[in-house]
């Protein structure tokens, strides 16, 4: 377990690098399982759920390799095994994701069910209705679903909410299928158009990523590619609002302000200066931001990962400010933890209501989930005194050296295996 200290107070100052993306990047990793050739995958992130994700596909039976320069090499090749278990699906939900390749490959999978998480149940159910109307049987017994086929057959799968993982899930196994898939009110955010453009470049059939409707013509083989990752545009929302809460001036290099769009225009109305450019995205705090209300929704919706650390952003605004999160039902864990800061937020239903108070006050906290354990980080850089956030193993995660990063902006933050 790791702890960061924080001595707060301080306004952030300079520019950093945004690193990959990791909802892009593991499911790329998934998707290099579809070919016998090897894939090459750049700027993948070192976090541990990319350890986790290599231990999945080493587990069954392809060779996945990374290098330090942040470089994935993934062979899949006639040793490819149908059984991902517990010990390892377990560990990460986004494990699932190879249930669809698995299928599609081999016409067989055996994957353990990945059951909660600290944000909320999340269910599998459409992941596995939509298999279901390619022809897949699934039963699910003894804690595992089993999948079994032969080749997999297009089909209309229309979906209940536009869930990233299921329309991931259904992609990569639509896009070795035998005829046409129609994915109906599919998820839109950019990890999904990332993840289309690897399947392209490895000879798939798709089109309509971006939009609700995506169109998939199975293919009977696709080959191997080199793909480098998109920004992760949760990472560089958590820098923002870090330079944001600081009142200080950041530039986060290599960010994708179209990415973002609702995100900085949600900041300007704090009254943050934002300026774009190619290079990047500068912000410049307020003294005190302006309250706003926000809801999340999936992508183009405000981001539903970047709710708590607006919400501490939010807690020293002037003004009342209501929070409403739409996607997952326990995403506010976190909140006892930011009211021991200081903070005034109270909880009703899925709203979250934040009174702004002047400062918060520095205060040991516990991290109940990754984004949650940012919020409370970005939260101690703006309180008053030290903070410590006994964080067990959530933050590394999905940040690479975050603590790094921001030491490199002025931060007075250290961590302590
Ligand atoms: C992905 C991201 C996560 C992000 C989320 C929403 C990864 C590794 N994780 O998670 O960071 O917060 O998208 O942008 O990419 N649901 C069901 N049944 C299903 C599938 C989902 O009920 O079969 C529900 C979930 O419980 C949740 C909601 O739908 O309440 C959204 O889930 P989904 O979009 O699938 O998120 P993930 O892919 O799990």
């Amino acid at each position: 377990m790791s702890t960061y200290t924080i001595q707060g107070g301080v306004p952030l100052t300079g520019s950093v690098n945004v690193h990959g993306a990791k909802n892009a990047a593991l499911k790329l990793m998934a998707a290099s399982i579809l070919t016998e050739d090897t894939c090459v995958i750049r700027n993948v992130p070192d976090i541990k759920d990319v350890r986790t994700m290599i231990d999945v596909l080493n587990c069954l039976g392809a060779e996945a390799d990374y290098r330090p320069d942040g470089v994935i090499t993934i062979m899949a090749d006639g040793g490819l095994k149908d059984r991902a278990p517990y010990e390892l699906v377990s560990q990460m939900r986004a494990s699932i994701i190879v249930l669809g390749p698995l299928l599609a490959r081999l016409g067989r999978a055996h994957v353990a069910l990945p059951g909660g998480c600290n944000i909320g149940s999340r269910q599998i159910d459409m992941h596995l209705a939509g298999l279901k109307r390619m022809g897949v049987k699934i039963t699910t017994e003894h804690g595992y679903i089993e999948g079994v086929d032969g080749r997999l057959r297009g089909a209309r799968i229309p979906l209940d909410f536009p869930s990233v993982g299921a329309t991931e899930n259904v992609l990569m196994a639509a896009a070795l299928a035998k005829g046409t898939t129609v994915i109906e009110n599919a998820a839109r955010e950019p990890e999904i158009i990332e993840l289309v453009d690897f399947l392209l470049a490895m000879g798939a059939e798709i089109r309509g990523a971006g939009s609700s409707e995506i169109v998939i013509e199975g293919v009977e083989k696709l080959r191997g590619v080199e793909h480098t990752v998109l920004p992760d545009r949760i990472e560089a929302g958590t820098l923002l609002l870090a330079g944001a809460i600081t009142g200080g001036e950041i530039t986060i290099a290599g960010a994708v302000a179209a990415d973002l769009r609702l995100v900085l225009d949600k900041l300007v109305e704090t009254g943050a200066t934002i300026s774009e450019s190619p290079a990047g995205i500068t912000i410049k705090g307020p003294k005190r931001p302006r309250s706003i209300d926000i809801a999340t929704l999936p992508f183009p919706g405000f981001p539903t990962d970047l709710q708590p650390l607006m919400a501490a952003y939010l807690a020293k605004a002037k003004g009342t400010s209501v929070l409403t999160e739409n996607v997952f039902e326990n995403r506010f864990m976190y909140i006892d933890e930011l009211n021991r800061m200081g903070a005034d937020i109270k909880l009703d239903g899925h709203h979250a209501v934040i009174r702004g108070v002047p400062g918060l006050s520095g205060a040991p906290v516990r991290v109940p989930d990754l984004r949650a354990g940012a919020a409370l980080i970005i939260a101690g850089l703006a309180a008053e005194g030290e903070t410590i956030v006994y964080d067990s193993g959530h933050i590394e995660r999905g940040y690479e050296n975050l603590d790094e990063k921001l030491k490199d902006l002025g931060a007075h933050i250290t961590r302590v295996e």
